[in-house]
Order: structure tokens, then C-alpha cells, then sequence
């Protein structure tokens, strides 16, 4: 017999910019079996792309600015804890969480890297992956400790590279698969360890 689905997981999700993961997360959550709730967005860019998402989703979201990072990380906190939040997943989101904020939050937060971690941690992965005639890129759902893209693995998806590939085919190409990943890896970590 089927496991019975519990009360699903208020989940806040961070994003910077064009929110292609978000979305794909929140269409996701609209299903009876996927356990987390998309009640919140998280951005600092005002212009984010994302943002019009969590409207057209009438899911509650808020811009924070992010220039004084501490000033950040307290204002959300405090949004994450009044809105009973348990899960935090970082989508685009092109800030670094302090250590006091992963601490702060007590429960997991995920991210999601366009590269096969441990390879090409930081920015231009694609790029990266090209210059050194890689045969395979892909992507890595992980959590999020104090050290950049370095917490534990997940899940993570290959895709070929292939001889004529651009950064711009790639990046098409990887964040396809993110969007199957991602929604993949909430499940298993809300199944495993909540
Ligand atoms: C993705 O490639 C993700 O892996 C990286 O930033 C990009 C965000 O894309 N961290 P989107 O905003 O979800 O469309």
C-alpha cells in the first residue's frame, strides 16, 4: 500500500534572477505526492525575473537587499521563522549564506550547482567545462554548509557535451535537467530526514 502523505513541508525558496528552477519546483508542488509547500519566495534582486512566479502562483514573496549582508540574513531569518519554514532551497541565488545564518535556521537548505561537484565549484561552470574539453557536465543538488558548494551530494545528473557545444547550448542544455533534479532531490530529502 501506498505511504500515506503527511502535511506537506513549508518551503521558502531564494532566488536572484530568472527563477526557471522556482518555477519548476512550484508546478511540481501542486502535486499530491510532492512534499513540500512553496510558501514563500526569497529575493535580493528586485528585478528578478522570478518574482513574477510567486505573483502569477499568488505565492507570498518578498525582496530583501542584500548589500549589508548581515542586515540581510536577520530580516529573513526573522520572515523564515514567522512563516513556520522548514526547508529553504537556494535557486540562482547569487548570495553566500553565512555560517551564523545556517546555524540560525536549524533545518536544511539545498542548492543547486550547474557542474558535477566536486568539479567547478564557483561561477562560469560551463565555461569551465569547455575550456578543458570535458566529455560530460551536468548539475548537483547539495546542502549548504559555511564552505561554497561543498555539502553533501544529493543527486546529480550528467548530460554530454558535445564537439560543437557553446556555453550557451550547455547552459540550455544542464539547466533542463536541474529542473528534474531539483523537485527529485526535495523528495528524497523530505522523505529521509524529516
Ligand atoms: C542555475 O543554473 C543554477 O544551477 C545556478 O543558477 C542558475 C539559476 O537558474 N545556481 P534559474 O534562476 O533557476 O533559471
Amino acid at each position: 500500500m501506498a505511504k500515506s502523505i503527511g502535511k506537506k513541508i513549508n518551503t521558502a525558496i531564494f532566488i536572484s534572477g530568472s527563477g526557471s528552477n522556482l518555477h519548476s519546483i512550484i508546478k511540481n508542488s501542486f502535486k499530491k505526492k510532492f512534499p513540500a509547500e512553496i510558501k514563500l519566495v526569497i529575493s535580493n534582486n528586485k528585478f528578478a525575473k522570478g518574482l513574477m512566479y510567486a505573483k502569477q502562483y499568488n505565492i507570498e514573496h518578498k525582496f530583501v537587499n542584500s548589500t549589508k549582508i548581515n542586515l540581510f540574513e536577520k530580516k529573513v531569518l526573522n520572515i523564515v521563522k514567522k512563516k513556520k519554514i522548514k526547508l529553504i532551497c537556494l535557486a540562482g541565488f547569487m548570495k553566500i549564506l553565512s555560517d551564523k545564518f545556517i546555524k540560525g535556521f536549524k533545518y536544511k537548505i539545498l542548492n543547486i550547482h550547474p557542474s558535477l561537484l566536486p568539479k567547478y565549484k564557483g561561477l562560469n561552470t560551463h565555461k569551465k567545462a569547455i575550456e578543458n574539453n570535458d566529455k560530460f557536465s551536468g548539475c548537483t543538488v547539495h546542502f549548504v554548509t559555511k564552505k561554497l558548494d561543498s555539502g553533501k551530494i544529493i543527486l546529480q545528473k550528467k548530460v554530454k557535451i558535445n564537439k560543437k557545444e557553446t556555453e550557451t547550448s550547455l547552459k540550455k542544455k544542464v539547466l533542463k535537467v536541474e529542473h528534474s533534479i531539483y523537485s527529485k532531490a526535495i523528495k528524497i530529502v523530505l522523505k529521509t530526514s524529516y
